[in-house]
């Protein structure tokens, strides 16, 4: 591995730069596969979570993702499954939270589906997150059960609350569904705005079996934003937050609405992201099934050489982009795991 010393005799590393000239700055880390609800279009019913002894371990994460900020990430997201769900999360947050002080993190946040926060929101608040993303589909309390199968909308609402009461910057994300929630989504943006939330929706991607058929949940933004133009005048903005959400501003509630288009708009061109699983593998690209395994070379031996090197490996194959299609005729999903290995 090629150090050079930089001005204050401390080593840096080289950046990750792929083979399409995208600078890798923006790690997403699954700190578990578990979840405590079980949503249709993420997760069957029955799931087969992985071996507790598979994982790695919080100090085994802390040091993964200090390899990846010394390689230049600035923006570490920490997702699941459902993060906070993991025994004392709290312990690698506090961790991570060093390369914030330092400055070598822009951003420590995490993307959670709100059953949890109201425990954690104030000492998240207090080690430097800003903004959490709040996965919410619905305001309906028995949709809400029958989307999440396990959840309960109140929680997720005092979660929510202390997430707000706390100063974190919530964003909620929504999937759009057909017929489950699509005639929702002006009441879910108006309620977020209303709170001085932003509101993303994203399309349902092919990741994994649920159970029911992908074509039949699969409702293209590009219809959404038609049927939303006739009732709110939505102004494009130039506003970004660093990933593929592409933003209006809905003029009548004076608030920001993003589109997350894998189906209908692909975005990889702009793609600044890697994810690593809570096993230490890394997956290039959230459409594609090629992998590389982390762990081995983090286990190998105490210096980080050859985790840089497989590092280096990993992102010399990611991939151009994916090519998620959902129709009648094509039956597979685009890659076999599930969401709630990578976290989104
Ligand atoms: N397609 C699109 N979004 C999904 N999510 C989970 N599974 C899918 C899927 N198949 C969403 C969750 C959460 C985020 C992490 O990913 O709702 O907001
Ligand atoms: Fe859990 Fe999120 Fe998947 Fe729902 S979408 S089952 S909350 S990981």
């Amino acid at each position: 591995m090629n150090v050079k010393p930089d001005i204050k005799g401390e080593t840096s590393l080289p950046g990750m730069i792929d083979r399409f000239g995208r600078a890798i700055t923006y790690l997403r880390v699954s700190v578990t596969d578990r979840c405590d609800f079980r949503c249709v279009y993420c997760m069957a019913e029955n799931m087969t979570f992985l071996p507790k002894k598979d994982l790695l371990s919080l100090e085994e994460l802390d040091r993964l993702c200090s390899a990846f900020v010394a390689r230049g990430v600035r923006k570490l997201r920490l997702t699941g499954g459902e993060p906070l769900v993991r025994r004392d999360i709290m312990v690698l947050f506090r961790s991570l939270a060093r390369h914030l002080k330092s400055g070598a993190l822009d951003e420590l946040t995490l993307t959670t589906n709100g059953s949890q926060l109201s425990r954690y929101a104030k000492e998240l608040a207090d080690i430097g997150v800003k903004r959490v993303n709040v996965s919410l589909d619905t305001l309906d309390e028995a949709k809400f059960r029958a989307l999440t199968r396990w959840g309960d909308l109140k929680k997720v609402m005092e979660g929510i609350d202390a997430a707000q009461a706390a100063g974190l910057h919530v964003k909620l994300n929504a999937v759009a569904l057909k017929d489950e929630n699509e005639h929702e989504i002006p009441t879910l943006l108006e309620w977020a705005h209303g709170r001085g939330m932003d509101l993303s929706l994203i399309e349902v991607m092919p990741l994994g079996e649920v159970g029911p058929e992908r074509v039949d949940q699969y409702l293209p933004l590009s219809l959404v934003r038609a049927r939303l133009s006739e009732r709110y005048t939505l102004e494009d903005i130039d506003y970004r937050t660093g990933g593929p959400a592409r933003y209006v501003r809905v003029k009548e509630t004076g608030g920001r609405l993003g589109f997350i288009t894998p189906l209908t708009h692909n975005f990889c061109e702009g793609c600044n992201r890697v994810r690593v699983t809570c096993t230490g593998t890394i997956y290039m690209c959230l459409g594609q099934e090629d992998s590389a395994d982390l762990r081995t070379p983090l286990r190998a031996s105490e210096s980080d050489d050859l985790l840089h090197a497989a590092i280096d490996d990993a992102i010399a194959r990611k991939p151009k982009g994916h090519d998620f299609v959902i129709d009648r005729r094509t039956r597979q999903p685009a890659v076999a795991r599930h969401m709630s290995m990578t976290g989104g």
